[in-house]
């Protein structure tokens, strides 16, 4: 991914700043914080990250879009989060978090953070991305006011396919300690950088991350996986061109069979029976050569506990 992208010249009028993103950076850092300061804060950010990561997603500002907060299932993961007995709210993982505003804002947003056991977890490729969001948000390790939510660089694709062996205690800091504990899983804007093959091991990888076990002191009934990425609209697969060579593009059916497979290989087929998978397509614009005609899936798996 990181030689993928030319560099290019960055423009003022791709901020666009919301009152949502004022209120959330106000919140971050400083109430008394004008819009200018924020305005600059953000541009301060974007070079920062542009000069080691010069992805559009850095150069169009997503890093502050608030992706995770759009897709339908959001305010459910708060009211469900809330409900868990105290100190036992179920644990968070965003794969693929980039500066880890999304997480920062699900915590602002009232997703509770436990005081003894870490439960949010941000996991990037790239340890600039961690490194980045530190230096946005000012509240690294070694700050006086640091973030609950524990951030690593990993690659997920580094993950054993077995959730095997005992489920690592305490805080962990790679993926493979991860495994068979989360119950909250997201991945935004990242099946889309894969071709079909590797999309299929990173769901696979996400199956092996979950925890399924459900115990009656945490009441954890619901294990729910979502994200979005680009697919494909119609009703069967297609490429579509990328800096990849041709990454792959599901789609909401295709999607949805990818993940039927996937959880009974991993679960058995009963498991079925627990989950609701929902694809929602937004409809985007055909490549040019019309191969591909792009759709946004915003998705979400839903498991119930117990099985
Ligand atoms: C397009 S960005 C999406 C960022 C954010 N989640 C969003 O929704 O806007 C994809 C992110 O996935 C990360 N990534 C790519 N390959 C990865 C891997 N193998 N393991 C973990 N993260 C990866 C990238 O470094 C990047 O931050």
């Amino acid at each position: 991914m990181a030689t993928a992208y030319p560099s290019l010249e960055l423009h003022d009028d791709d901020l666009v700043l919301t009152p949502e993103t004022v209120t959330f950076l106000r919140n971050a850092l400083g109430k008394d914080l004008t819009e200018e300061e924020i305005t600059k804060i953000l541009f301060e950010a974007r070079s920062s990250a542009y000069k080691t990561m010069a992805f559009p997603c850095i150069r169009q500002f997503h890093f502050v879009s608030f992706f995770m907060q759009r897709n339908k299932i959001y305010p459910h993961i708060i009211e469900y989060a809330q409900k868990a007995p105290a100190d036992k709210a179920p644990v968070v993982l965003d794969l693929g978090c980039c500066m880890g505003t999304d997480l920062r804002k699900l915590v602002q947003d009232g997703y509770p953070t436990n005081k003894t056991n870490t439960n949010v977890y941000g996991v990037d490729l790239l340890p600039d991305f961690v490194s980045e969001g530190y230096k946005l948000y000012r509240d690294g390790p070694e700050t006086s006011t640091p973030t609950p939510i524990k951030f690593f660089a990993d690659d997920i694709f580094t993950v054993p396919l077995t959730a095997d062996g005992p489920i690592a205690e305490g805080t962990a800091s790679s993926l493979k300690d991860l495994r068979g504990k989360i119950d909250i899983l997201y991945a935004g804007a990242l099946f889309h950088l894969f071709d079909e093959e590797k999309q299929f091991a990173l769901a696979e990888r996400l199956a092996v991350l979950i925890n399924t076990k459900y115990s009656a002191d945490r009441n954890n009934n619901e294990v729910i996986i979502f994200g979005r990425h680009i697919g494909s609209l119609e009703e069967k697969k297609a490429h579509r061109p990328s800096e990849f060579g041709g990454a792959f593009g599901h789609s909401p059916e295709s999607w949805k069979e990818l993940w039927e497979t996937i959880l009974s290989k991993q679960f058995g087929k009963d498991i079925l029976k627990n989950t609701d998978i929902y694809v929602f397509k937004e409809d985007l614009i055909a490549d040019s050569d019309n191969v591909f005609h792009k759709a946004w899936l915003w998705w979400s798996v839903t498991i119930r506990l117990p099985l």
